[in-house]
């Protein structure tokens, strides 16, 4: 429901995104119907002959010819390589795409999804307020082409092709840590009570991780114990171990942050997340004898208490000191950054409501920090947000998540090298805007008032529960210390 909420945005969100980068996009559906006999006879087992097909397939085809695009051809390669990492059996996706009795059944939905744009799962897009300076890494938007493919398809009946042409697919890509060291996990199971006056608890979990030598690490992948409370994770790196004392490693109600003063963020978990990588050169510091935080944000709205019985972490380090080291700083609210207009209220009823946070860089001593990454986070009242860095007259938009889903929250990495990410300077003013719709036309209101049992908008101030707001930008840094 909530998807088919927010298609028609996104189509025209899409449509800008990727339209224009191909040219056969525009008037293709016209010129490919005159390809109809060069191109559908079938024998071809690559993408391009049968996108050039495009429109053959819903008119003037009299049947003669092997209907393309068909599902041997060319949706099974294309689903391999962009669907069935979640759309499989045991996958995060609530149906498996890998077969052709599985496929041809979803090809309506398949084609309504991907036309506008909503699936495969990515939201960090262009638009005529911003055009990010670098491209994003593991970039799943599917080209023009390809959304015509699926469309086509579909609409032709979901034709199957000879099995017997089927060639080896592409491998799904793999959504777990590659290669990791190691995985470390909570010692302790933590109970969450029922849904009661409070759906959302914070707790800070506190463990060791074992290492008898320094590692720098580069690649982390948060494993939620159960997520069906687990509403995010933060995890941070506690290198004086000031939370070894905590009993039994847990800090109960320790609010947003680690619960200690001097741990520093490094990484974390929210719905819709793939491991966090840092770039070539870029690593964690995890010195020997250093805590691992976790601050868990729990949310029980069902009638039964929950446990989570082990929040873990996967990760790859080396040994070698590497040129920058990595971190994460929170700009908006709650983080580092002063309201444009105070307070941070959302009126029930509001529609396009804007709250704005600014955040002037101090000096921090260092020679050189780099951005490697972007993660927009907002609850559910969210429609829209943006993040730029200003220096002098010069704007950079480094983030933009314009038809914003609060269960598909990602770190977008830049593509490139350390040298060439945007480098931030004393001086430089990072501005987070954030757009929100707090009327039951956003289902993500709906969804929140629910689970409280409300069918009304409520005022929305800045806060940690669901129900409550944040704007909040978790921006990845690479500092180079000397
Ligand atoms: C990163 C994981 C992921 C990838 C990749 C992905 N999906 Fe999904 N898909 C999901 C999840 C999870 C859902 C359940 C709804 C949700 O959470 O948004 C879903 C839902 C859907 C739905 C049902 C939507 C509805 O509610 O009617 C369709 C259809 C769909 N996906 C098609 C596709 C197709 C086609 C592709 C590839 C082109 C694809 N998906 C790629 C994770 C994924």
């Amino acid at each position: 429901m909530k998807i088919a909420c927010v298609a028609a945005a996104a189509v025209v969100v899409l449509l800008a995104a990727c339209g224009g980068d191909d040219p056969s996009s525009g008037e293709a559906g016209d010129t490919a119907a005159a390809d109809t006999t060069g191109d559908g006879t079938g024998t071809g087992t690559d993408a391009p002959a049968s996108t050039s097909a495009s429109g053959s397939a819903t008119e003037g085809d009299t049947g003669v010819d092997a209907a393309r695009p068909d599902w041997v051809h060319d949706l099974a390669p294309l689903m391999a390589e962009h669907c069935v990492s979640c759309h499989s059996d045991g996958g995060i996706a609530p149906f498996p795409l890998d077969d052709y009795e599985n496929a041809s059944l979803w090809a309506p939905a398949a084609a309504a999804q991907v036309a506008a744009g909503l699936m495969p799962p990515w939201h960090a897009v262009e638009t005529d307020e911003c055009a990010p300076p670098l491209p994003f890494k593991h970039d799943a938007r599917l080209s023009a082409d390809q959304i015509d493919l699926v469309v086509d398809w579909a609409a032709a009946g979901a034709p199957e092709g000879d099995p017997a042409d089927a060639a080896p697919l592409p491998e799904p890509q793999d959504l777990d840590l590659a290669d990791p060291s190691g995985t470390a996990t909570m010692g302790s199971a933590v109970e969450v009570p029922a849904a009661g006056s409070t759906l959302d608890y914070f707790h800070c979990l506190s463990f060791d991780p074992g290492h008898t030598t320094d590692v720098y690490v580069d690649g982390l992948q948060v494993i939620p114990g159960n997520r069906g409370i687990v509403h995010h994770v933060l995890m941070f790196v506690d290198e004086q171990a000031d939370s070894a004392n905590w009993d039994g490693g847990v800090l109960e109600d320790c609010g947003g942050g680690s619960g200690v003063g001097s741990a520093t963020l490094v990484g974390g978990w929210v719905p819709g997340s793939l491991p966090i990588e840092t770039p070539d050169d870029v690593a964690i510091r995890l010195p020997v004898g250093a805590r691992i935080i976790f601050n868990m944000h729990y949310h029980n709205a069902s009638d039964a208490a929950q446990t989570d019985d082990g929040t873990g972490v996967a990760l790859r380090w080396s040994t070698a000191l590497p040129r920058y080291i990595g971190s994460f700083q929170l700009v908006g609210a709650p983080g580092a950054g002063d309201m444009v207009d105070a307070p941070f209220m959302i009126p029930a009823g509001a529609t396009d409501h804007v709250e704005r946070l600014r955040y002037e860089v101090p000096d921090l001593g260092v020679p050189e920090i780099r951005v490697f990454s972007m993660t927009n986070h907002m609850h559910k009242v969210g429609v829209d947000m943006k993040v730029t860095m200003t220096r002098g007259a010069d704007e950079t938009c480094m983030l933009q998540t314009p038809r914003w889903d609060f269960n598909w929250q990602r770190q977008y990495l830049y593509d490139a090298a350390v040298e060439e990410l945007p480098e931030v300077l004393p001086g430089d003013v990072v501005e987070v805007r954030c757009t929100y719709d707090n009327t039951l036309a956003n289902p993500g209101v709906a969804e929140a008032l629910a689970e409280v049992g409300l069918d009304a908008p409520q005022d929305v101030t800045l806060g940690e529960g669901t129900l409550d707001e944040m704007c909040l930008a978790g921006v990845g840094i690479a500092v180079r210390p000397f």
